[in-house]
């Protein structure tokens, strides 16, 4: 019986276990965890996601109070175009987190950061190129490129004297998708590294409309396998979404994929960042616990669970501090929302909003508490201590169980 440990994640000579922890902002998948990934010979993402808060959380620096500051003066004015990212500071957010989590990489594995091309951050093109480059400047091991389709982010990095030799790979949850990323960058004679194909049990954000049930993951990897063999390219894919367990793994890897991509068992490990009360929240979940909504404002179905605080909050929007959804004309669906309420409440209270949520304040407070649809199933891979919470499993211990079970068991937590 195989289990993942028989398989290897190949680049060139490279050979790395097969598990990739994917992405999860804002610091959800925190530093401790990638490295944790790294170091036992595989594959953890940090993300970008309202960096500059996560550089103030961490390194002490000020960036979203000086931003604050900057603009005070707009927090009551519904139009929000004015407000703009200073590039300088946003290339210094990125290399200070990423150069930290770099220095402290240990082992054979690899670090990459997960790239969202929905945060637009109003100036859409010139804030991705500084992300980029920035990463790639701190010495990133390899980008994931995710939400949204990239059709210019290759481009945007041609420049830079590592854009050949990092490792670049896309997240996409359709061959339609990934074929006009191929067109589109076929110039540049640079193919990525990597696929991530993401079905749409994920957790995040989906990459499919509210009909996402009709779709299945294995039937998507075969798609892009097909193709990718009609074209004679020879890209590692990774299957994402879903993959609850090393035998889920394997049934994957013996399809042909080359690695897998999880998240949701890592969620509950002591080293993500979600806050411990976020934690029990996770392992308690039903099956009917778990929803998907479309009260993200970047328009892709987002799966939360049903008690997430974000639901139905009417907070004022934080766009002086944040605006990592505004889209280059000072506009996100949440503030359209959030208007639209004021005309009726002018004092600003007793506003409640269900079509939309304020992402960037509820995300940076974990306030959103997006999980992956077998998160019901957490509380199978723990032990219930006497205080009836969960006992939390190291990202070690959950790594190890991908890597070495078999039977579709799960070994629990000493
Ligand atoms: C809490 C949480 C947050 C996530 N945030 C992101 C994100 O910021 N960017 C992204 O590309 N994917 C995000 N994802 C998707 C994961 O990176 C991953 O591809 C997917 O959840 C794998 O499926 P699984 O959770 O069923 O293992 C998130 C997933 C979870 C569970």
């Amino acid at each position: 019986m195989k289990r993942v440990n028989d398989f290897r994640l190949k680049f060139g000579s490279l050979e790395l276990v097969p598990i990739v922890i994917g992405g999860m902002g804002v610091d959800i998948s925190t530093a401790e965890l990638a490295l944790e990934a790294a170091r036992l010979g595989g594959i953890g993402h940090i993300s970008d996601a309202l960096v500059h808060d996560v550089s103030d959380r961490r390194f002490d620096t000020e960036f979203v109070k000086g931003k604050t500051r900057f603009y005070k003066g707009n927090i009551n004015n519904p139009d929000k175009s004015i407000i703009h990212f200073d590039l300088g500071h946003l290339a210094e957010a990125t290399r200070l987190h990423i150069g930290k989590t770099m220095d402290a990489k240990c082992g054979t594995g690899m670090v990459f950061l997960n790239v969202m091309e929905k945060l637009t951050m109003n100036g859409p093109r010139d804030t991705l190129q500084v992300r980029l480059n920035a990463a790639l400047d701190a010495g990133i091991d390899g980008i994931t490129l995710s939400a949204g389709l990239h059709l210019g982010s290759f481009a945007l990095m041609a420049e830079h004297p590592r854009f050949r030799d990092a490792k670049l790979g896309i997240i996409v949850s359709s061959v339609r998708a990934l074929q006009l990323f191929l067109r589109k960058t076929a110039k540049l004679k640079r193919l990525p590294d990597y696929i991530i194909i993401e079905g749409p049990l994920a957790g995040g954000h989906l990459g499919f409309g509210m009909d996402w049930a009709q779709y299945d993951l294995a039937t998507i990897v075969a798609e892009v396998a097909h193709y990718i063999r009609t074209e004679q390219l020879a890209i590692p894919l990774i299957a994402a979404g879903g993959i609850f367990t090393g035998s889920d793994a394997v049934s994957f890897l013996e399809q042909g994929v080359a690695a897998v991509q999880v998240a949701t068992r890592f969620t509950v490990s002591e080293e993500c960042g979600l806050p411990a009360k976020v934690k029990q929240e996770y392992f308690k979940a039903s099956e009917e616990d778990i929803i998907v909504n479309t009260i993200s404002p970047t328009g892709y179905p987002m799966r939360m669970l049903k008690n997430t605080p974000a639901i139905g909050s009417g907070i004022r929007p934080n766009c002086e501090s944040y605006g990592y959804l505004l889209d280059g004309n000072g506009n996100c669906a949440y503030l359209s929302a959030y208007n639209q309420q004021l005309v009726q409440h002018p004092d600003g209270k007793n506003i409640a909003i269900f079509d939309k949520t304020c992402l960037c304040t509820h995300m940076r407070n974990y306030n959103c508490w997006t999980c992956g649809s077998m998160t019901y199933r957490l509380k199978d891979t723990s032990r219930k201590l006497p205080d009836g919470s969960y006992q939390l499993p190291s990202a070690e211990h959950i790594f190890k169980d991908y890597q070495f079970s078999v039977n579709q068991q799960i070994a629990l937590p000493d």
